[in-house]
């Protein structure tokens, strides 16, 4: 199968103030050290290679005292030129919800301020027919529901069971409208049987594979930009005809995101 790639739009944000100075998943540990310096530089390489890959990249001030701000893709959720605001379980991170939406009321975007708890793209992936829904750690189903009405978009609701995975775009990546990798052991019993009745034909991944972060990638439906460390899903990816481009994302992962999470699709109205 012939596989294109498709330019995108993104948002992203420079970890000028990168550290992990609190713990809210796993593999946020404030004990140990963060090189904020080389965080930057392999941010920068991300930033220049979806340049590279023909993507136009936007950025938004990084704001002191925000230190996930750096992970983009938990702003906001932009479907047809339309903005639906994040709004952050943990305080640590409520602030970054308002500057986001403000980014893009300030650039004319139609944004809608959420009542209810979602963290963007964190939890809420597009598909061609759907939008892939996370709920257990983050987001919650009354942010699900409050994503359809604005978004017009069917949601799917999944419920994350694994607290390393606590985010759906740690446990499933969208490669093009109709086809989707993922771990199952992350999902519910009840959400694996409906993501295999959504995707027959979907990539599983194993555990380890999950664990370098490797569900954590950006396709642009030929090029899919993951973890470097991610080479079980490198090599399943290439069998279907996409093209891994293996990242070192190490310092970004101290704070429990990698390649999405630092990246926002903007989906301007066609
Ligand atoms: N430290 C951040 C948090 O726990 C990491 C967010 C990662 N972003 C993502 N899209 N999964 O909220």
């Amino acid at each position: 199968m012939t596989r294109t790639a498709r330019p995108r739009r993104f948002l992203m944000c420079r970890p000028t103030h990168f550290e992990v100075s609190y713990a809210i998943n796993p593999w946020m540990d404030p004990a140990k050290p963060v090189d904020t310096d080389l965080a930057v530089v392999q941010w920068e390489r991300l930033h220049d290679l979806y340049v590279e890959l023909g993507h136009r990249v936007d950025l938004i001030d990084p704001l002191p005292g925000l230190p996930d701000m750096v992970y983009a893709a938990n702003g906001a959720t932009v479907v047809d030129g339309k903005v639906l605001g994040a709004r952050f379980r943990n305080a640590e991170r409520a602030a970054e919800g308002p500057a986001y939406l403000e980014w893009f009321r300030a650039r004319g975007f139609t944004a809608h301020d959420p009542l209810h708890v979602n963290e963007g793209e964190g939890d809420l992936l597009l598909t061609g027919r759907h939008l892939l829904a996370g709920r257990g750690f983050r987001s919650e189903s009354a942010g699900h529901a409050e994503a359809q009405e604005f978004l017009g978009r069917p949601v799917i609701g999944l419920d994350l069971v694994d607290p390393r995975f606590y985010h759906l775009d740690t446990a499933l990546g969208v490669l093009d409208a109709d086809q989707i990798v993922y771990y199952p052991g992350a999902f519910s019993a009840g959400s694996r049987a409906v993501l295999r009745r959504l995707f027959p034909d979907a990539v599983r991944v194993e555990e380890e594979d999950a664990e370098a972060f490797g569900l954590n990638l950006m396709s642009d439906g030929l090029n899919v930009v993951l973890p470097e460390a991610a080479t079980g899903v490198a090599a399943r990816l290439r069998e279907r005809g996409f093209r891994p481009v293996g990242m070192d994302l190490s310092e970004l992962l101290k704070g429990g995101g990698s390649v999405k999470c630092c990246t926002l699709e903007i989906r301007e109205a066609v």
